[in-house]
């Protein structure tokens, strides 16, 4: 090539199609469980039925006797694991019990049918001890950790927010109380093991959201150099952060592998997932907020208690996001942890945000009422400067622009007197969003090819939410071609490092790397001469150090949420009649998924505003609700026809890519608009999700 080619048009900001749909509704794409290895074998796992105790005995010969059945792995004899630093990694290694749902044994067998049913026909038998599985504020063992999930510190505070509080002519001074929530993919986990003892190989074909960080826990559990083990996630039917980690089940099917020497599949049932791959921890809100009569905030405290397990400490950051959003001079946020008995909590869309959000925005909107000034103004009114907490410049930030743009799109103004419609009250509230800007290293390597077409190879992983697509595209105005002479590699640990799928940040990560890798093919190419040899021309590209670059600027996407919520005064339902939603998060990459993004995140906040619901049972220490005939998520008859905009916002502050992350935001705030709808309907304040009959009644 003897000079850079003119660009075609932009492939960034068209609404291209996911490039992998054909296969996935042909059947063809392959997810964890379908790796039809020959020979393969199938495992299925035994939870424990006690809350807190230990095994004292399995017995495995009605399990041995039934057909099919190869072998039951119990914690007697089960392959010891070298280090790790996750302790819910450690299954089978010893006989402690430390919630119900714990795994105390493996059944392998021929079939996924006889693997069951040798899981069921294993006798354990416990020495149980009294359990604790119940969280409430004053629970004696609360404690103040270092450090909340994301590494913040669990407590802040600045000025004085009890004198500000107490001085402060207009109050309010509410308890909101999130329930534990579960993330339920599509897909389970699942994980097919391939142990080649001949040749000294692992292949894991596993839904991750990051198959690297896999194969580094399973080199280390098994004793195998890293470049020995490959995880392949090319396919993952949703994740929403519980297959953010390793989960047991990948290393109960490499277990089996190595034990019996066959290929397993090990595909969780839906059951299981509730004790074992994480769930969004209750938390109980304290906030208190202090306002002069013009209602510009004198003081904010946010206060959470969250349980955690007693097998890993995981705190939902949930008071964080009051750190970020209005100018208060007095600012407290803290949070409080107590240990239980429970199954260990994990990152669900959103952690911390989307109950941390709920109670603040709920809290402003009950200040609007005390004050008699419009919710939107009220936000408009307490907009900083700077980052509050922090006090460094924000990087962008149109909270305001959302608002305003949302309540002249839904038509504010005029729906803001509560109307009656035979039985049904009908209001609408608002509520804002707000999600930082994550963005972790990552490499790529672009590859021009003889037959004038490019591929480029990241570890990315694509959850379903068309991370491939979007990655195509950046490589294809990168390297000034367009889209169909491009082809990208993602989702197998042999590509060049990616990050995980997690913190909103995938995109704006693997789209660094693969960016700098074509635009540096692209110099390269342009000044050499000749034809591409068969072998291709190749660069690769490394973000570590930009990536780890501290910002001086404080980054965050945010959004504003309108809805229109019914209430039926016979039936206690409450519906959701609309739903408008306005984010401000950088450069939107292509819109068509861009959108199913933001719905999805819109989606999943109805179904917490109304619906979704998990409940700790005190007596057995396990989660009641633990399928989806019992845990509610939206049907489609619950979901209006969501309205989605967002603000073309030039951030420079980013990446070259220019993207602030879609993937949570959408989940934010969401359900307080709901309830603020549901208040401005009946007059009532429901401080405990969801808004289901029983309460409203
Ligand atoms: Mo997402 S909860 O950061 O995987």
């Amino acid at each position: 090539m003897d000079s850079i080619p003119a660009a075609p048009a932009p492939s960034l900001g068209s609404p291209v199609t996911r490039l992998e749909g054909r296969e996935k509704v042909t059947g063809k794409a392959r997810y964890a469980a379908e790796y039809a290895l020959p020979d393969r074998a199938y495992a299925w796992p035994v939870p424990a039925t006690v809350a807190r105790g230990r095994v004292t005995a399995v017995d495995t010969a009605g399990a041995l006797a039934l057909p099919g059945v190869l072998s039951v792995l119990t914690p007697y004899d089960a392959p010891r694991l070298g280090p790790c630093d996750d302790p819910t990694l450690r299954v089978l290694q010893d006989p402690e019990v430390p919630h119900r749902g714990w795994y105390v044994a493996l059944a392998v067998a021929e079939t996924p049918e006889a693997a069951r049913a040798g899981a069921a026909a294993v006798r354990v038998r416990y020495g149980a001890e009294p359990h604790d599985a119940v969280l409430h504020t004053g629970h004696p063992a609360a404690y103040t950790p270092e450090q909340v999930n994301g590494g913040y510190p669990a407590h802040r505070e600045k000025g004085d927010a009890a004198a500000a509080l107490a001085a402060a002519p207009v109050r309010v001074d509410c308890a909101y109380a999130v329930p534990p929530l579960h993330n339920h993919p599509m897909e389970p986990h699942a994980a097919t093991a391939h142990w080649d003892a001949d040749a000294g190989t692992l292949t894991v074909y596993d839904s991750s959201q990051g198959s690297g960080l896999v194969r580094s826990t399973l080199a280390s559990l098994f004793g195998l150099p890293a470049d020995r083990v490959t995880v392949v996630s090319e396919h993952v039917g949703g994740a929403f952060g519980c297959k953010g980690t390793p989960r047991p089940h990948v290393v109960l099917a490499v277990m089996a592998a190595r034990h019996t020497g066959r290929p397993v599949t090990l595909a969780l049932p839906r059951r299981h997932l509730a004790a074992v791959v994480g769930h969004r921890a209750p938390t109980l809100h304290r906030v208190r907020l202090g306002a002069r009569t013009d209602g510009t905030l004198t003081a904010l405290a946010h206060e959470v208690t969250t349980h955690t397990s007693r097998v890993r400490e995981f705190v939902e950051q949930a008071a964080v996001p009051a750190r970020v959003m209005y100018a208060a001079p007095a600012l407290l946020t803290t949070h409080r942890v107590v240990p239980l008995d429970v199954p260990t909590p994990s990152w669900m869309r959103a952690p911390g945000e989307a109950p941390g959000m709920y109670a603040l925005e709920s809290a402003m909107d009950e200040l609007a009422c005390a004050l008699g000034i419009d919710p939107v103004e009220l936000r408009v009114r307490n907009e900083p400067g700077a980052e509050p907490d922090s006090g460094h410049p924000f990087s962008s930030r149109h909270l305001v622009e959302c608002l305003r743009e949302g309540a002249a799109r839904f038509d504010w103004a005029a729906h803001r007197t509560p109307r009656q419609d035979g039985p049904l009250l009908i209001g609408t509230g608002v509520a804002a969003a707000t999600y930082p800007v994550y963005v972790a290293p990552s490499s790529a390597r672009a590859h021009a090819l003889a037959d004038g077409t490019y591929l480029v190879r990241t570890n990315a992983t694509d959850l379903g939410t068309g991370a491939r697509t979007v990655l195509a595209q950046i490589a294809a105005d990168a390297l000034r071609v367009p889209l169909d002479r491009v082809t990208v590699e993602i989702g197998h640990s042999a590509l060049p490092q990616g990050s995980v799928a997690g913190g909103s940040a995938g995109t704006a990560s693997w789209g660094w790397a693969v960016h700098n890798a074509c635009t540096s093919l692209v110099a390269l190419l342009a000044r050499r001469s000749g034809p591409i040899p068969e072998a291709g021309v190749s660069v690769p590209a490394d973000t570590t150090a930009s990536a780890k670059q501290k910002s001086p600027y404080a980054r965050h996407a945010f959004g504003a949420h309108f809805a229109q919520v019914q209430t039926d005064t016979v039936t206690g339902e409450v519906r959701v009649r609309r739903l408008l939603g306005v984010f401000a998060a950088g450069r939107i990459l292509n819109p068509l998924t861009a959108r199913s993004q933001f719905v999805g995140g819109m989606v999943m906040g109805l179904g917490m505003a109304l619906t979704e619901h998990s409940t700790m049972d005190p007596a057995f220490g396990d989660f009641t609700e633990n399928d989806l005939a019992s845990y509610h998520v939206p049907a489609h008859a619950d979901v209006p026809d969501i309205e989605v905009h967002w603000l073309d916002e030039h951030d420079k502050h980013l990446n070259p890519v220019g993207g602030k992350g879609i993937g949570e935001i959408g989940i934010v705030g969401t359900a307080a608009a709901i309830g603020n709808a549901f208040h401005h309907a009946t007059g009532r304040r429901i401080r405990a999700l969801p808004l289901t009959p029983d309460r409203v009644l």
